[in-house]
């Protein structure tokens, strides 16, 4: 074959693997066996290789995944993602109704609803019918390119269908697995050794964050299209047909929605939707009602964070009723004993739950949970089960009450609890269950962010006694790792791989990894850029904590007493000897905000308050979270509230967004 003539078959290829994707993916319509397809699908793979240039973006062999990226480039969302303003009861709704009459002044509109899909969210542009670029909603004004991953989901279309696609489109909605496929990845992932993972919106999340597109490839990722951004679309006037555009050129849209004259006919739809939740193939957590007619959009405006023409109808969280089978007792990290109810497992929106916390021994008492109970149990934001109330009715007098323990079930050293404080707790530093919690908070991507070190093996390392702190994990050899259980040559080197890449992260990182009571992220940040180094935080004393913006007493007490502990002096040391800790990037002192403190409140409308509080930092100034007496600014944006009182109580100055920006503007 000529190349000419390799050209035409491959486009011709192309176009038909795509179409008959979108036959099998989308409509669930094949019109062609799985063989049929197999055999077109080689010969392009065949031409792509005889002839590399003939490869295209929008060519189905993408699919499968490229080459890993080193990081997600960052990219600015034409328009703006917005969230939707939450609703929990239908009075909210007829609130909400009543808003779009007085704004709309009785104009003639009507309504969609449509289901909330428990996903993640992304926006795809495609140019001249072209996929040219998946984001991520990220803060919703930038997100992650991860276009890569977005390609390997075999119902969104690379090309868009019919003959003349609009110059520009940019696609909304929501990347999600069903319910079934999560199950079943999950069964997979156990039996190779992986964590599990939560739920499935969970592991989309996770797995479209993957920087290697062709793990991504392999999970079970589908997408339903409910919006668009910047387009060039025409002659379509409503939402209803915005949507049967969208399906038209190939996307899956929601298989439910509801065309509603008024709010009453909503109301009704968003029963008919909960009545269908569970039998819909993916999790949802409620209804997004639209205002049908797209005209009204750009009159109604949105608010900074949400669009006044829609909002969202809330489910309550889904109860269901078990019995617990035993109350087991869990050591957390700092020693704090946790009842948790082993419960018979049941489904409660889309997982099965097996356990549930307790929080508390007082909170075990006061609800009065025995073994043998029926409980009522349900997902608080849908991720944390927790039991709700005993059905006392069902009790046979068989139930037996737990005994608030004496000891720790691990180590056996006494439970001791602390005056003022509902937890019990474990004092025993070198306690196993304790360890294994500490190296876990070490090694997690929030803190030193270790590749390769998973729960089991953290438990292998602990009870073999490879690690008994921190610093042993930089000892670690691939040989001692290697005979661990499940782990192979080259999982082992990952490890150890891992661990040293750790030695270089950010100061804050080990300052939040080592685990002092009450020192989260954010403090860890502050304390890191102010003090600059290890050796300043070791060394300062308490006052001097406490003179760092928004270190308040109790944390700074924490930290001195961290350090001062003559049981942590060698670990530190060790840490101190083998890190080589990327230093924090502290502002020249002659930087021209030097020695001024600025609180952000209220809304504002040109930056996020990550954008605000950087740009403030780049200029030497300092963030801080409450007004105080060394305030210099408050940045009030709308809907301000007690801080700005608060301000113009202690006489700072307060400045509005306009005047901020000027600020910034003089001086940038
Ligand atoms: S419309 C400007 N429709 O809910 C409004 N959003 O809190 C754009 N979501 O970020 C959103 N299903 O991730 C819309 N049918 C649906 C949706 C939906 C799920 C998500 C979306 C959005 C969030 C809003």
């Amino acid at each position: 074959m000529n190349p000419q003539q390799a050209s035409k078959r491959a486009r011709a290829l192309r176009g038909k693997l795509n179409n008959h994707n979108h036959l099998y993916y989308v409509l669930a319509k094949p019109e062609i066996t799985d063989r049929e397809y197999d055999t077109l699908y080689r010969e392009l793979v065949d031409l792509e290789d005889q002839f590399p240039d003939l490869k295209t973006p929008d060519s189905p062999t993408e699919r499968v995944g490229g080459a890993p990226l080193s990081e997600f480039r960052s990219v600015s969302h034409s328009v703006p993602m917005l969230s939707l303003s939450n609703t929990y009861s239908k009075d909210e709704i007829r609130e909400f109704d009543a808003r779009c009459r007085k704004l709309l002044e009785n104009r003639a509109f009507s309504y969609m609803m449509e289901p909330k899909i428990d996903g993640v969210a992304v926006s795809i542009r495609y140019v001249n019918g072209l996929l040219e670029l998946g984001v991520t909603r990220g803060d919703g004004r930038k997100g992650d390119d991860i276009s890569q991953n977005i390609k390997t989901i075999r119902s969104i279309p690379l090309q868009l269908l019919g003959k003349t696609p609009p110059d520009l489109l940019e696609v909304r909605g929501e990347v999600y697995m069903t319910r079934e496929d999560f199950a079943e990845m999950n069964a997979r992932r156990v039996k190779a050794g992986d964590e599990p993972f939560a739920n499935p919106r969970n592991s989309t999340a996770g797995t479209l964050k993957l920087l290697d597109s062709s793990i991504v490839a392999e999970r079970p990722l589908d997408a339903i299209f409910y919006a668009v951004g910047a387009h060039t679309v025409t002659n379509v006037q409503t939402h209803a047909e915005m949507l049967e555009a969208l399906a038209a050129m190939g996307f899956r849209t929601s298989s439910h929605v509801w065309k509603c004259k008024d709010i009453d006919s909503v109301i009704g739809a968003l029963d008919k939707l909960a009545a269908l939740r569970t039998s819909l193939p993916y999790d949802i957590d409620g209804g997004v009602i639209k205002i049908n007619e797209l005209a009204l959009y750009s009159e109604m405006g949105a608010t900074s964070k949400s669009p006044r023409w829609a909002v969202a109808y809330k489910y309550e969280p889904e109860q269901v009723e078990t019995r617990v089978n035993a109350i087991t007792v869990q050591v957390g990290r700092t020693g704090a004993l946790t009842p948790v109810a082993e419960l018979e497992p049941v489904p409660v929106s889309g997982t099965v739950v097996s356990r549930a916390t307790l929080h508390n021994f007082e909170e075990l008492e006061r609800k009065d949970v025995r073994v043998g109970d029926r409980v009522i149990i349900e997902k608080a934001g849908e991720i944390i089960p927790a039991i709700v109330r005993v059905v006392e009715a069902a009790r046979t007098g068989k139930e037996k009450k737990f005994r608030t323990p004496k000891h720790c079930p691990v180590c056996k050293q006494p439970a001791v609890k602390t005056d003022g404080e509902a937890a019990l707790r474990c004092e025993n530093f070198q306690c196993a269950a304790q360890l294994k919690r500490w190296i876990q908070h070490y090694a997690s991507r929030g803190a030193m962010d270790i590749d390769g070190l998973g729960e089991s093996l953290v438990e292998q390392l602990i009870d073999k006694k490879l690690v008994r702190n921190p610093a042993d994990l930089y000892a670690l050899t691939a040989d001692q790792v290697a005979g661990l259980e499940r782990m192979a040559e080259k999982s082992a080197e990952n490890l150890v791989r891992g661990v040293a890449t750790s030695r270089a992260r950010d100061l804050w990182r080990l300052l939040f990894g080592l685990g002092i009571r009450h020192v989260g992220a954010r403090s860890a940040q502050v304390l890191a850029e102010h003090l600059g180094s290890l050796d300043a935080v070791r060394a300062a004393g308490s006052e001097n904590l406490e003179q760092v913006p928004d270190i308040g007493p109790i944390v700074a007490a924490s930290v001195h007493d961290f350090f001062a502990d003559s049981r942590n002096k060698d670990l530190v040391d060790r840490l101190a000897d083998t890190l080589e800790l990327a230093a924090p990037e502290v502002p020249a002192e002659d930087a021209p905000w030097s020695g001024l403190t600025f609180v952000l409140t209220g809304t504002l409308s040109r930056f996020t308050r990550d954008e605000a509080g950087e740009a403030i930092r780049r200029l030497g100034g300092k963030l801080s979270s409450s007004v105080s007496k060394k305030t210099t600014y408050l940045v009030a944006g709308d809907d301000a509230g007690s801080k700005l009182q608060k301000a113009e109580k202690a006489g700072v100055e307060v400045l509005t967004e306009d005047a901020f920006l000027k600020l910034l503007k003089s001086t940038d």
